[in-house]
């Protein structure tokens, strides 16, 4: 969305984690920098004359919905973080709604950064011991620094959209919700799409992942449970193995080594494919549509992605013209788990109505 902006191209994206819509809302909102650097000023001066003050009483107002905070997080830095919570997220300093939100990206940042989990990890999981003893993260720091960099983006983002007499770039449209529900006021020419890679078992556990920034920025724990439950859930009886012979035969194999996983990865093919239907639904006749896939495993056997949406787009009357393939260069998982490697390399799937010539 942030190249339609700048290349002036309206865009509407859909994404069901609140999380996940706050920053892409952010990313798409060019803010002029004077504007956001006074803000980030007032905000700075206020944090650290209540960090002294706050730190002499002792007395902060810790008010957030985590059956484990403590497990999650060193006293000093709840302290810090609480304040930084009330000035943001309770009784906001920042009045301009789309500045406040800037801010609440960066507040996410420094809680997930500031608390007690482990970084580049497959699921949430603390800090091994050692590491936790010595873990001491200075959350003011953490939270300029973030502000720093991101203003910086900022203002490099405003500056390509917005210089030259122009006050806007293109229109970008966030939706909140699931996109097998959500309704998309237009039709699009080119849709560009990376699916969830699997359910939460085998790959990325997007509300664990988000979940202690969820929770510091006021979202309930069961909602964020929710998150990772629901996307594999079918709104419909569609069966994608019927649909796919290579699914059958891959869930077939996982089912003689674990029968709960089959019926895991059975769900999320399910849930995968009325999420391609939905999205298909909204092309344009002459438009393309391309999808980022990366391949995991499940119980140890590989799960055929590339393959697998590739019957699925057959069946929805798509041809297939262009695959491209890239080692991902940069990522927080670590690439190899237990057993298998991790997903490492990702391919680009280019598809046309089939009408199309
Ligand atoms: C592989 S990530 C891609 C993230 C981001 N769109 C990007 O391209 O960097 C998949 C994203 O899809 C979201 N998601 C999963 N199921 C969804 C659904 N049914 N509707 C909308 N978003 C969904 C997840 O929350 C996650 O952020």
């Amino acid at each position: 969305m942030v190249e339609s902006i700048i290349t002036k191209n309206p865009s509407i994206g859909v994404e069901i984690n609140p999380l996940g819509v706050l920053i892409s809302r952010v990313k798409t909102t060019p803010l002029k920098p004077r504007e956001l650097e006074s803000s980030i000023c007032r905000l700075l001066k206020e944090y650290y004359s209540r960090l002294g003050v706050l730190h002499l009483e002792s007395g902060v107002h810790i008010d957030i919905e985590c059956d484990r905070l403590r497990y999650w997080f060193k006293p000093a830095a709840i302290r810090d973080l609480a304040i930084l919570k009330e000035l943001l997220v309770d009784c906001p300093l920042e009045q301009d709604q789309a500045i406040l939100d800037f801010l609440k990206v960066c507040f996410s940042e420094t809680v997930r950064r500031a608390s007690n989990s482990r970084a580049g990890q497959f699921k949430l999981h603390r800090l091994a011991p050692d590491k936790l003893s010595r873990h001491r993260p200075d959350v003011p720091g953490l939270f300029t620094s973030i502000l720093l960099s991101n203003y910086h983006r900022m203002t490099e983002f405003y500056n390509c959209v917005c210089l030259g007499g122009q006050t806007e770039g293109a229109r970008a449209l966030v939706l909140e919700g699931d996109n097998r529900e959500v309704d998309v006021p237009e039709k699009a020419d080119l849709i560009l799409t990376s699916p969830h890679y699997g359910d939460n078992k085998t790959s990325i556990s997007y509300g664990q992942f988000s979940k202690l920034s969820m929770l510091w920025l006021g979202y309930k724990e069961e909602d964020i449970r929710r998150l990772d439950r629901r996307p594999s859930k079918s709104c419909t009886n569609t069966s994608a193995a019927q649909i796919s012979r290579t699914l059958s035969g891959v869930v077939d194999k996982i089912r003689r080594k674990k029968e709960s996983r089959a019926r895991s990865v059975t769900a999320y093919f399910d849930s995968l494919y009325e999420s391609l239907a939905a999205t298909r639904y909204i092309l344009n006749q002459r438009g393309i549509m391309c999808l980022v896939v990366g391949e995991r495993h499940v119980t140890g056997t590989r799960i055929p992605m590339v393959k697998v949406v590739h019957d699925f787009m057959m069946d929805l009357r798509m041809k297939p013209i262009a695959k491209l393939s890239r080692a991902i260069p940069r990522k927080y998982l670590p690439r190899q788990n237990d057993t298998v490697e991790t997903i490492n390399r990702e391919f680009i799937l280019a598809y046309a109505d089939c009408a199309r010539s």
